[in-house]
């Protein structure tokens, strides 16, 4: 990191990439502020650095100038902000599109010289799922307000915390089965949240990343039946029984499984599953960036174990 940077600003810092993120940041000396919905519950974020060196604010994404005041002084920004699911107030388009133009309007605004969006694969406007195009919109958004800016599109992420090997691990040790959306046939290249981060920290410093979107994958694709059976394997559990859920049924049991609180299935992710999730091979990925991917199976193992979690 350049030693004229003074502040990096972290939208989304209090996720679960965001703190792998903010690790990293931390050891540059750098100062970090972490723009939070709740400023509170990211308190503990502050011990990955030096006494004042990681600063919490509360910020309304919906507000220009409340994310216009975050952003004085910034040298950097990265925007992690992302939902799987909506919620009363937090719709895909207003998420994931609308507060990543406002942010990279501000940012461009406030005179920074790097920005980072984190996209998924699969982002595309015209997708039928809302999750993508909201995705997709917002790489657009980004690209528009701030043309230098370096997309990332991670598929799914694993580590310490992720939303699917310890989500699915819970479930096996729980239920007599598990559900095989589709028939399981569905193919996804999962890459390691510690990878996804050092992918950001050369997209910050690195001038030939500016404008360029990059796809992350790890060393190998596994279809959903693959990693089923690997969860249940290292959650102690191989016998557990596999249900192959054609998408019709799904998308029913989705329409109930939204009514429930955490919406644990939702019709959205049901179309999502329907396209692969793995990188294209037309654009640059985690090699071109100078970055070995991490097997899975060098670091599940650590924090998914028999008592399936
Ligand atoms: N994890 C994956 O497998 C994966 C795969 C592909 C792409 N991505 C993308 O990577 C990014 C980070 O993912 P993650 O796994 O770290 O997600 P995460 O743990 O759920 O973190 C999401 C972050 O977004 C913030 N956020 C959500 N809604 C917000 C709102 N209305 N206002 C303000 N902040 C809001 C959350 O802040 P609060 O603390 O206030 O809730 C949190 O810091 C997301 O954009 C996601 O779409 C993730």
């Amino acid at each position: 990191m350049s030693a004229s940077w003074g502040r990096v600003v972290v939208f989304g810092g209090s996720g679960f990439i965001g703190r792998h993120i903010v690790q990293r940041l931390a050891r540059t000396g750098v100062e970090i502020v972490v723009p939070s919905r709740n400023p509170g519950q990211v308190a503990s974020l502050r011990l990955a650095g030096e006494v004042g060196q990681i600063v919490p604010v509360a910020v309304d994404i919906g507000s220009d100038a409340a994310i216009a005041a975050s952003l004085t002084g910034a040298d950097a920004v990265i925007n992690l902000i992302g939902i799987l699911a909506t919620s009363r107030g937090n719709g895909f388009d207003a998420v994931q599109h609308q507060a990543a133009a406002r942010i990279a309007r501000a940012a461009k605004a406030a005179g920074a010289r790097t920005f980072v969006q984190m996209s998924a694969i699969g982002a595309d406007p015209a997708s039928d799922s809302a999750y993508a195009a909201s995705k997709g919109a917002g790489e657009a958004a980004v690209r528009a307000a701030f043309p230098d800016a370096v997309i990332l599109r991670p598929s799914i992420v694993f580590g310490p915390g992720d939303g699917f090997f310890q989500r699915f691990g819970r479930m096996a040790g729980l239920l007599p089965f598990l559900p095989l959306i589709g028939g399981g046939h569905t193919r996804f290249q999962p890459v390691y949240a510690g990878d996804v981060a050092d992918a950001v920290m050369v997209a910050l410093t690195d001038p030939a990343c500016r404008r360029r979107t990059y796809e992350l994958g790890g060393p190998r694709a596994y279809s959903f039946r693959e990693l089923l059976e690997y969860i249940c394997r290292q959650a102690g559990v191989p016998g557990r029984w596999l249900l192959p859920l054609p998408f019709p049924i799904a998308t029913v049991q989705a329409a109930f499984m939204e009514l429930l609180p955490g919406k644990p299935l939702t019709r959205d992710q049901v179309r999502l599953l329907k396209r692969d999730n793995v990188v294209s091979g037309t654009l640059p990925g985690l090699s071109d960036l100078g970055i070995v991917p991490t097997a899975v199976e060098l670091v599940v193992p650590t924090y998914l174990r028999p008592s399936g979690g």
